[in-house]
């Protein structure tokens, strides 16, 4: 199996992702929202680029009577106009329960989109979900690619780290043992860029949340007062729950993102 890294969406060629399980990061905060909603009960998320497209979609929507959330953030903040916002903590289970989210955000929303013109498989990644990604990602069988959103086209060092968290723990389950030895374990064959961030994973595994202290966005979202999105993007392996696109099933013409 072949594990992939891209480090921004700018970075991602729909072709080239033909017939891999690709996994998309936004750890601060798009898809740490997903991962937080789909496991709070929301029924799933659709995933839309452009803010005034998000409302027509939503509008249909709740004009077919679906229960449906708008949500949206550019450059951190929501949406002015937007009901809802792109923080992980406004989706407890008595808001998301049973409806649909109608979501877009600066990075996170359009990595998505691009990789779904893509990959077989596209799975919804965080540190929140780290292990039954990687859990999820062996059994499907298939070469990996991880897919960070980076930020504004720019390396982003917490989308590096879920990816990397990813790849320590399909390294443990697939070749435990590799990481005490020189060579590159016999069922993985690794790119460089997740050898990276494997090491990255090493180096903050015990606690992730230093990380979000050194990235641009991670400063960025303290300085607004966000810090306890911080901390709750930040606790490893919170949830079970995979989110994966599921690209026949269309919302509307839009593939909806669900639980596995
Ligand atoms: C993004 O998509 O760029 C992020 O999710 C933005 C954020 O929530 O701060």
């Amino acid at each position: 199996m072949h594990i992939d890294l891209l480090p921004t969406a700018e970075s991602i060629v729909p072709a080239e992702l033909a017939g891999c399980t690709a996994v998309v990061f936004d750890v601060l905060r798009a898809t740490s929202t997903i991962v937080t909603a789909i496991a709070h009960g929301c029924r799933g998320v659709v995933t839309v680029v452009d803010t005034a497209e998000a409302q027509e979609v939503a509008a249909r929507l709740a004009g077919e009577n679906t229960p449906v959330l708008l949500a949206g953030e550019r450059g951190g903040e929501k949406i002015p106009g937007f009901p809802h916002g792109n923080s992980p903590l406004e989706y407890p289970p008595e808001v998301v329960g049973g409806k649909v989210l109608v979501l877009t955000t600066s990075n996170g929303t359009r990595a998505l989109n691009a990789t779904i013109e893509g990959a077989h498989t596209v799975l919804v990644g965080s540190l929140l979900n780290a292990r039954a990604v990687a859990q999820k990602a062996c059994r499907l069988g298939r070469d990996v690619t991880l897919v960070c959103a980076g930020t504004q086209g720019k390396f982003s060092l917490e989308d590096t780290l879920a990816a990397g968290m990813v790849v320590l723990e399909m390294v443990e389950m697939m070749a435990p043992g590799w990481l005490c030895s020189n060579h590159q374990p016999p069922s993985l064959d690794l790119a460089d860029l997740a050898v990276a961030a494997l090491h990255l994973a090493l180096a903050y595994r015990e606690n992730p949340r230093r990380a979000f202290n050194r990235s641009h966005h991670g400063r960025k979202l303290f300085s607004m007062g966000l810090a306890a999105d911080l901390d709750w993007c930040a606790s490893l392996n919170t949830f079970e729950v995979v989110p994966v696109v599921k690209a026949a099933k269309k919302e509307n013409g839009y593939p909806i993102i669900e639980k596995c």
